[in-house]
């Protein structure tokens, strides 16, 4: 498998000081990504933030020198016409744009000439992502099979590729939620065919639950309320790394 990411997710971080939080999640306790979740009240029933505000974090954060690099904005993308967004968090310096398979195809609640520019396949949106120079996730909620993305990751068109699939975990919508481990089978399909795809799981995982993602094959560890919980969150970190590399 591909080397071992982890990204804490800042959902679970304090929202009054997140700037702090992120730079001594990466420079004190050497998480690789940081893992931001972006959630709409349309397509998860919560809320979080967009774009304004990860504009004003990214600076706390030193730009990644590779295109995987540390310190990548991971932008976990739970809401509606992802489409309409990826110019404003390019602008913002999100390097990843994770968008939903579920919401791909999802119409935009404005103009018709809009709505019919909007509604995109997973493929056409790979590629306008790359268009726009960022790295490019397609996310699978726990209801969503995994044979959709066979079409997806077989394309003969290189930039309708994507560099990263993120299957969830749980429901997407909260942090500190229970591991679902009947989505694991997915991430074994998934790495049986692809050795070195960068596959993430999200939601759930912490000390207790992360041997039977790694046994399943996933590389990019998500991680909340068990990194952003605990007294040490270092320690988290490189325990879950640790056990990715085995
Ligand atoms: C859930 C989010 C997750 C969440 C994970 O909708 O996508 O990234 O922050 O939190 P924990 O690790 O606490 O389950
Ligand atoms: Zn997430």
């Amino acid at each position: 498998a591909p080397q071992a990411i982890i990204a804490p997710s800042i959902l679970s971080a304090d929202f009054a000081v997140l700037g702090p939080e992120c730079s001594k999640t990466v420079n004190e306790h050497g998480a690789d990504w940081l893992h931001v979740d972006i959630m709409d009240g349309h397509f998860v029933p919560n809320i979080t933030f967009g774009a304004p505000v990860v504009g004003k974090i990214r600076s706390h954060v030193d730009k990644p020198s590779t295109p995987h690099g540390k310190g990548t904005f991971d932008c976990h993308m739970m809401i509606a016409e992802p489409k309409k967004w990826v110019r404003d968090f390019k602008k913002a310096g999100c390097d990843l744009y994770c968008f939903h398979y579920e919401a791909a195809f999802s119409d935009a609640s404005c103009s018709p000439e809009e709505k019919s520019e909007l509604k995109t396949s997973p493929g056409e949106l790979i590629r306008y992502i790359h268009d726009e120079g960022l790295l490019a996730g397609i996310a699978l909620k726990p209801d969503t099979p995994v044979d959709v993305l066979w079409d997806i990751l077989e394309s003969p068109i290189e930039k309708e590729k994507p560099d990263m699939v993120l299957i969830m975990t749980v429901h997407p919508g909260f942090g500190g939620q229970k591991f679902m481990a009947s989505e694991l089978p997915k991430v074994a399909a998934l790495r049986e065919k692809y050795p070195d795809l960068n596959i993430e799981v999200d939601g759930g995982l912490g000390p207790g639950t992360i041997d039977q993602a790694a046994d399943a094959g996933a590389n990019v560890i998500v991680a909340g309320s068990a990194v952003f919980g605990a007294k040490d969150p270092g320690e988290v970190i490189s325990l879950l790394r640790k056990t990715v590399e085995e």
